[in-house]
């Protein structure tokens, strides 16, 4: 199957069919400490912060999703024009189909309508490691990116009938990239998470996208794609594979200090949450597709002003009139989530005693 193809059906199966994980993100196992006294001026209240080097609006962004066909070109557009119009960070989707197909480009512009907006750069860790530098060098610039995430998805690879399954090498590829360019390299997965130790050993990367169990499941994705009974029948099984979002934050954070949650964050309140546990940033991806796909574009402005509402009163109801202020909150993790992680080996007993005890 041509890469287009697959792209939009993609877009087809995820706006058509459920494609949400059934195991939780875990944030409804996070409970943020309300302060009846917040001692904060709301309309004070400051939610921007720096995500590598550039102020932002809120600690949001559109994560990964789509371009390399002409209808995902077109939710490119929509998607950068959100971007812009609250400053927030935007990365494209895998960028392999522009890499094979050079007059494929256009379908991932963002900058012309985005021109200030951090911009990530995409491709798989698979596709990474038959690429030489200068091509991943040109695959950045061609389309004015200031950080470079590789996106790691073994689960998607496996399940899917095309896959590029030779992960081989990739740690030391990264390693190499990260050498080569002069912008922020980090991974991100696509939706089954990242454990403590894979991410100790690629540490010398400028940061981590989580992209944890709960949210869009790929697996379902591509469930629904195949019409191979016995493929449907794998990819049923592994519908809720991987790492649930908010272990995965506790377990990352240990290792990095620049730290985007995602996989299921569906509210301001998840931000807030995200933040608190440590997250510079929270991504947010499927929502923002059903926001721009067939919907006026009042819809998805509706849309992320009502995740920055939720996230401000969040911050008033915690005491929190800066994203720092927001980062030193005490959280407290009880539930599935920390029962998961005692079993590893993780304390969260310092989350809900941090910062002032008010
Ligand atoms: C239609 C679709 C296409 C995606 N394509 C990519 C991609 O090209 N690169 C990538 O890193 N992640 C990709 N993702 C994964 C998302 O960036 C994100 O990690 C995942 O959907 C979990 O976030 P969510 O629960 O907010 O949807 C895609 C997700 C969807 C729904």
């Amino acid at each position: 199957m041509k890469i287009p193809q697959r792209k939009d059906e993609h877009i087809y199966h995820t706006m058509g069919s459920d494609v949400t994980c059934k195991t939780p993100a875990g944030f409804d196992d996070v409970t943020l400490v309300h302060s009846a006294l917040p001692e904060i001026s709301y309309a004070d209240i400051d939610t921007s912060v720096e995500l590598f080097g550039k102020r932002i609006d809120a600690p949001l962004m559109i994560s990964a999703l789509t371009g390399g066909s002409e209808l995902t070109g077109k939710i490119n557009k929509s998607l950068a024009k959100l971007a812009h119009a609250y400053n927030v960070p935007i990365s494209v989707g895998s960028q392999r189909a522009m890499h094979a197909e050079s007059s494929l480009r256009p379908t991932y512009e963002i900058r012309s309508y985005a021109p200030d907006v951090l911009l990530f750069s995409n491709v798989g860790i698979a596709q990474l490691i038959t690429m030489s530098d200068d091509e991943v060098e040109h695959m950045v610039s061609s389309i004015g990116a200031d950080v470079l995430a590789v996106h790691l998805n073994p689960l998607q690879e496996a399940l899917q009938p095309e896959g590029d399954t030779n992960f081989s090498g990739g740690i030391g590829r990264l390693r190499e990239i990260k050498d080569a360019l002069s912008i922020p390299v980090i991974v991100k997965e696509t939706g089954a998470g990242i454990s403590y130790e894979a991410a100790s050993r690629i540490s010398f990367l400028d940061g981590i996208d989580v992209a944890g169990v709960g949210g869009t499941s790929f697996a379902a994705v591509e469930y629904h794609r195949t019409t191979d009974e016995m493929r449907k029948n794998i990819a049923r099984s592994f519908w809720d594979w991987g790492v649930p979002t908010v272990a995965s934050i506790v377990e990352c954070i240990e290792v990095f200090d620049t730290l985007i949650a995602s996989g299921g964050v569906r509210t301001g309140i998840d931000i807030a949450k995200s933040v608190a546990l440590g997250a510079t940033c929270a991504g947010i991806a499927q929502p923002f597709l059903s926001a721009v796909y067939k919907r006026p574009h009042d819809e998805a402005r509706h849309y992320v002003e009502t995740l920055i509402e939720e996230l401000r009163i969040t911050m008033f109801l915690v005491g929190a009139a800066s994203i720092n202020d927001l980062r030193n909150a005490p959280v407290v993790v009880g539930g599935t989530t920390r029962d998961y992680l005692f079993e590893r080996g993780f304390s969260v007993e310092y989350l809900a005693r941090k910062g002032d005890i008010r």
